[in-house]
């Protein structure tokens, strides 16, 4: 074949090709038999093999295709990826719209309902219209590259639509990032177990787990084979638009999947029916969702509201409430905490909750003992909603036998058998050695951990090993960690030596906001850290280039006053107190 007749042709058959492809995954539309659509993408593929320089990056065929990965490569965002602030009742939603009203004025455009899918959130970005990066949330600053699984769903444009509207195609055809939710339909979810079950092959838990797991899948042939879907609902770049609602047009005439069934409401009263509709009708929707996010229309008030520590206060996750089962308790063993607290876990007969086997929840205190009213062998209704930790919500009281037995606050630590005491003006009891092993297994296990330093490979069973090897007992202890020191140990092998001494060299510089999260300072978390670590880098100038040394951020510390710390907005006298004190605590400076 000549070369400018077979470029032509390719280029044809892609347009072709991209055309059923949307009209089936995006609009749910059967514009061409699926072999027919098959026979076509064949050719294209034969063509292309014949004449390989005209392949591009958006090509159907290249949806599949590289050698599986080693490890995902780290990607920063082009902005903070935010997480959301919940809502669970009606009187929530009054106080938002109220804090809203005090700091951005009336709300006058009113709201968009959007259902909140439950998947997991991934930013994809384009050049000159074509895909070309797709990162997971991660800790909301840097995520993992994951573009060759997310090129695999079909509901994804590698090319963006041409549009009429001259103004937003002359923005999108620059620099274009799409932010929006990765899912799995019930009926994919349902169909893929049939077949694991009739293969042996272990079973999906949900189909949320499912999706997480396939996009962290190094093999993308693999993570094809899992039929995941892409809906769009924001958007990283400026549209130059008025209001949220105008929004998802944009995105469908770009090329994306989105959501019928998101909705304008004028006030909180509709928000409230929609609310109660969907709530009620949640089976009835092809996937999965764990309440509405409610988000201000008039995109100008977004400015003027901004965000508070990890979300945007002009926008509010309304959740649905959980999905309930009954369980029996079967006993209480208390867990000592990093700060010595102990609270009650609730040993449970295995529940299945959503689709998730749970046989531990917390019971939070004895105040929360004493609320429901709980004894060991009560049968209670246990309730799980979205990824959120299962809890105790109901004692059913009339099923007794008279066989159930009293909670009691155990005398001595479980762990050490020092004396527990009661905090004065709380409700916890918290083990009196400050020394107790189980306290700084804590410790140390959270200074590594996800949430805050995010050593890789360094968790609690690893920590406890160096521990009783004598290795560590601080913190400061895992920096001078070298690899004769690990080698003799059980489940150590030279490499595996080589490589948690280099993933802890890895994560010596650290922002100040998870160092001040890892610390482990009662009352600090991720928000609160955000906070202070924003005022911190203001009030000292300390810009994200320059490096605080640690001594530098110790001075502060020290020197900042409890006034200077309750002037930060949102923080109130509990978590300034507990701050300055933590810092005038010679044993932890
Ligand atoms: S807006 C500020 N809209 O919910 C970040 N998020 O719990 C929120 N989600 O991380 C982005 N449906 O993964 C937005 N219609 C929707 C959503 C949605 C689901 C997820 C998203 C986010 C999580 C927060």
């Amino acid at each position: 074949m000549d070369k400018n007749i077979a470029k032509n042709r390719i280029e044809k058959l892609k347009k072709e090709i991209a055309f059923h492809r949307y009209q089936y995954h995006v609009l749910d539309k059967e514009s061409i038999g699926q072999e027919a659509l098959d026979s076509l993408k064949n050719e294209l593929f034969k063509l292309e093999q014949a004449f390989p320089e005209f392949i591009t990056s958006d090509s159907p065929t290249q949806r599949i295709g590289g050698q599986p990965l080693d490890k995902f490569k780290k990607a920063t965002h082009s902005s903070r990826m935010l997480s959301l602030f919940d809502a669970f009742n009606k009187q929530d939603m009054a106080d938002w719209e109220a804090r809203n009203i005090k700091i951005g004025g009336e709300v006058k455009g009113g709201y968009f309902c959007e259902l909140k899918l439950d998947g997991i959130a991934i930013a994809i970005r384009y050049q000159n219209g074509k895909m070309i990066k797709a990162i997971t949330r991660g800790d909301g600053q840097i995520g993992e590259d994951v573009t060759g699984n997310i090129k695999t769903i079909l509901s994804v444009p590698l090319k963006l639509t041409d549009i009429g509207n001259k103004k937003i195609a002359s923005i999108v055809n620059k620099d274009f990032e799409v932010r929006g939710e990765v899912i799995m339909t019930k009926a994919v979810f349902k169909e893929l177990n049939k077949k694991y079950k009739k293969v042996g092959k272990a079973e999906l838990k949900n189909p949320r787990n499912a999706v997480a797991g396939s996009v962290r899948q190094l093999d993308s042939a693999l993570a094809a084979e899992r039929k995941l879907d892409f809906v769009a609902y924001e958007t990283a770049t400026d549209l130059g638009i008025k209001n949220n609602s105008e929004k998802r047009e944009i995105l469908g005439s770009l090329g994306f999947k989105t959501l019928r069934e998101n909705k304008y409401c004028k006030d909180l009263k509709e928000v409230e029916q929609t609310h109660t509709h969907w709530e009620k009708n949640r089976d009835k929707l092809p996937f999965e969702v764990d309440g509405m996010v409610v988000k201000v229309n008039d995109l100008s008030l977004w400015g003027a509201l901004g965000t508070v520590g990890k979300g945007p206060r002009y926008m509010m996750a309304y959740k649905f409430a959980g999905i309930q089962v009954t369980t029996k308790l079967k006993d209480v063993v208390w867990q000592v905490g990093r700060t010595g607290i102990l609270t009650p876990i609730a040993v449970l007969e295995p529940a299945n909750v959503g689709g998730v086997t749970v046989t531990h929840a917390t019971l939070h205190n004895m105040d929360e003992i004493k609320r429901l009213g709980i004894k060991i062998n009560d049968t209670v209704i246990l309730e799980r909603a979205g990824d959120v930790i299962p809890k105790i919500v109901k004692v059913l009281f009339k099923l007794r036998a008279g066989k159930e037995k009293v909670i009691i606050i155990p005398k001595k630590c479980p762990m050490c058998l020092s004396t527990v005491s009661k905090i004065q003006g709380e409700v916890a009891y918290r083990c009196t050695n400050i020394d107790c092993y189980a306290i700084n297994l804590r410790r140390l296990s959270h200074w590594t951990g996800k949430g805050a330093i995010d050593i890789e490979g360094l968790g609690p069973r690893i920590i406890e090993q160096l521990m009783k090897g004598g290795l560590v007992s601080d913190v400061a202890d895992f920096y001078s960690l070298t690899v004769g020191d690990l080698k003799p140990l059980e489940r150590f092998a030279d490499k595996s030596a080589e490589n948690l001494v280099e993933a802890i060299s890895n994560k010596k510089e650290i922002s100040l906001e998870r160092f001040l999260i890892g610390l482990g300072i009662h009352h600090i978390g991720e928000e609160s850290a955000l906070l202070l670590q924003q005022i911190i880098n203001s009030k000292f100038q300390i810009t994200n280039k320059s490096q605080a040394p640690i001594s530098k951020i110790q001075n502060i510390l020290e020197k900042i006053s409890i006034e200077q710390l309750e002037d930060i907005p949102d923080v109130g006298p509990i978590v300034a107190g507990s701050v300055y004190d933590w810092f005038h605590s010679k044993k932890n400076i």
